[in-house]
């Protein structure tokens, strides 16, 4: 089946949005945040080829990198913009027929230190609630960072929730190091993961 997305660009020139008509399957997908170089979904979908992907990514050079990347790939497509704002039009096609979100990795998100830019952050209350309304506990959340502020500062956000259970792990899923985490191990950085799901 082609990969067949819609953009729509509002009139201010700001906001991307999109609409998806979903894989037209219902196999599993797995979702990565804020990809970057993709490498971490291209090891996943080498160890899961029966698998589907969506992969974010905010910086439009990037994700157009991307979508090169994996043009190829029919079980691989890619959005740019913001990843939360476009979140539940995305993935609704794909529960509509008959999906299971397996797992979303949210890996070494930019920390948007500020106070006045946290609300910047993918992961906050607010996106937790609205996902609610779409995911339950089949899915599982994948948290990774190399800064541990934000590792503490999420999980009291989400302590605070009451939405999820929460548990801890310690090394990389599947084997499969993020570009990010390979640059940071080697300046000799500790990584702090979680992973949590709906109560
Ligand atoms: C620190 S990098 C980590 C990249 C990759 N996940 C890794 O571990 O190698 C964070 C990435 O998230 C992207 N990003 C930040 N906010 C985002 C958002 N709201 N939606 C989608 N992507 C986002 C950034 O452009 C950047 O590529």
């Amino acid at each position: 089946m082609p990969k067949r997305i819609r953009t729509h660009v509002n009139p201010l020139g700001i906001l991307k949005e999109h609409s998806f008509e979903g894989f037209g399957n219902d196999k599993n997908i797995m979702i990565d945040v804020g990809a970057c170089k993709g490498e971490f979904t291209a090891a996943l979908a080498v160890k899961f080829p029966e698998k589907n992907f969506l992969v974010f990514e905010i910086r439009v050079p990037l994700a157009d990198k991307l979508r090169e990347k994996f043009k190829d790939q029919e079980n691989i497509v890619v959005f740019d913009g913001d990843a939360g704002r476009n979140f539940k039009s995305i993935l609704t096609p794909c529960l509509e027929q008959g999906a299971i979100i397996e797992k979303i990795f949210m890996n070494f998100p930019d920390p948007w230190f500020k106070e006045k830019h946290k609300k910047r952050r993918f992961l906050n209350a607010k996106f937790l609630k609205e996902a609610s309304e779409s995911l339950d506990c089949k899915t599982e959340f994948i948290f990774q960072t190399d800064q541990q502020f934000l590792f503490d500062e999420t999980l009291e956000m989400l302590k605070e929730t009451g939405l999820v259970e929460v548990s801890f792990f310690k090394d990389p899923p599947f084997g499969i190091r993020s570009d990010w985490e390979q640059a940071k191990v080697k300046e000799g950085c500790d990584i702090w993961r979680m992973e949590f799901r709906y109560k």
